[in-house]
């Protein structure tokens, strides 16, 4: 789910007090939003005269709103059009970074594209790119064998139905190009006895937005990269939306601020230091509060940690999600 929609369809920046009391007491430095959107994360944080923000976005429709922030700030804010698995490519002058954070999935303004195509209720071609993508929905329906489209259905999306619906979509194909609208007609067809609370395509369509945009490799890469770009003390601070996101990365914090022995045959001075330390061990919630002013915010949580450590290995956590990345090497 996204993290600025709501019914007014006003920007709401997601859980934007609980960031701002958890990342305050490292004020007076430079911070990278690596989701910058619609750049309410980064505009708060600047608002404190001794800040810096460095903000990545993968979307160039978001420079509209940049060039606002750029004027207002000068010096003190700084944009890139990258993909935050590209992190490393930044240049931090003499910056000495103080906290990372990720707003992750997409924004209001991307959802209401209907070019991007990113919601089910969009018509024509299929898309989702969010912005410096390899391809496309529509490549993915188009090519893509029978046997892969199941697997990124039930792999990235979750989906019961995920054999009949692509056996479906590779029948339908042979005669037409599949359109948004057709595909969400296919799955409906596939799946008209069942009644839920959710829409029927919206697990097919988070699948491939997932894939269209390698959306797992880009938060492991972006993750482990935050890592090695901060200090010890700074802070890594992440908002997910949908349970694959909030496995990685409450593994990624869980897992590195525990002692780690790979061999219980290890002696004890084998073991691991541990990377982070974490304050909250449970992730932080919106308020009801805020649920009630921007429904879709309560799908999201925030988890973080504070860097402890320069020699991590985060080998094991590229493993432990191998079966993801998999799946979005298959095309
Ligand atoms: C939920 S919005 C962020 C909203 C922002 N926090 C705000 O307050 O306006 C997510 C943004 O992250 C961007 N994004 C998603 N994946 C990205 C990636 N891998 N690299 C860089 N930007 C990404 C999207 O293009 C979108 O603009």
């Amino acid at each position: 789910m996204n993290a600025t929609i709501n019914l007014e369809n006003k920007h709401f920046p997601v859980l934007l007090n609980e960031l701002i009391s958890i990342i305050s007491p490292l004020y007076g430095g430079t911070f990278i939003d690596c989701t910058f959107g619609q750049g309410g994360y980064s505009e708060k944080i600047l608002e404190n005269k001794k800040n810096d923000i460095i903000a990545l976005d993968r979307d160039k429709d978001v420079l509209r709103r940049t060039s606002i922030l750029q004027k207002k700030y000068n010096k003190r804010f700084r944009f890139y059009n990258l993909k935050f698995s590209q992190l490393d490519q930044i240049k931090l002058k003499n910056h000495k970074i103080k906290g990372i954070i990720f707003d992750l999935g997409y924004s209001l303004n991307q959802i209401k594209n209907s070019q991007k195509g990113l919601s089910f209720h969009d018509k024509g071609k299929l898309n989702m790119k969010m912005g410096i993508n390899n391809f496309s929905a529509n490549d993915i329906i188009s090519h893509m064998d029978e046997n892969n489209l199941a697997k990124v259905f039930k792999v990235l999306g979750d989906e019961k139905y995920s054999k009949k619906i692509a056996r479906e979509i590779v029948k339908k194909r042979k005669d037409k190009i599949i359109k948004t609208e057709d595909l969400v007609k296919i799955i409906d067809n596939v799946k008209k006895y069942q009644k839920t609370k959710i829409h029927n395509s919206t697990k097919v369509f988070q699948a491939l937005r997932i894939l269209v945009n390698e959306e797992i490799s880009e938060l492991i890469n972006g993750l482990v990269n935050s890592f090695n770009l901060i200090p010890v003390g700074s802070i890594i601070a992440v908002v997910t939306f949908h349970s694959i996101e909030d496995k990685i990365v409450k593994f990624f914090f869980k897992h590195y601020s525990e002692q780690r022995n790979s061999s219980r045959y290890l002696p004890d001075n084998e073991v691991s230091e541990k990377c982070f330390k974490l304050i909250n061990k449970k992730p932080i919630f919106p308020s009801a509060n805020e649920i009630k002013q921007n429904p879709p915010s309560r799908s999201a949580k925030l988890r973080y940690g504070i860097k402890t450590n320069d020699n991590c290995d985060f080998n094991e956590f590229r493993q432990k999600f191998k079966n993801l990345t998999d799946v979005e090497n298959l095309r």
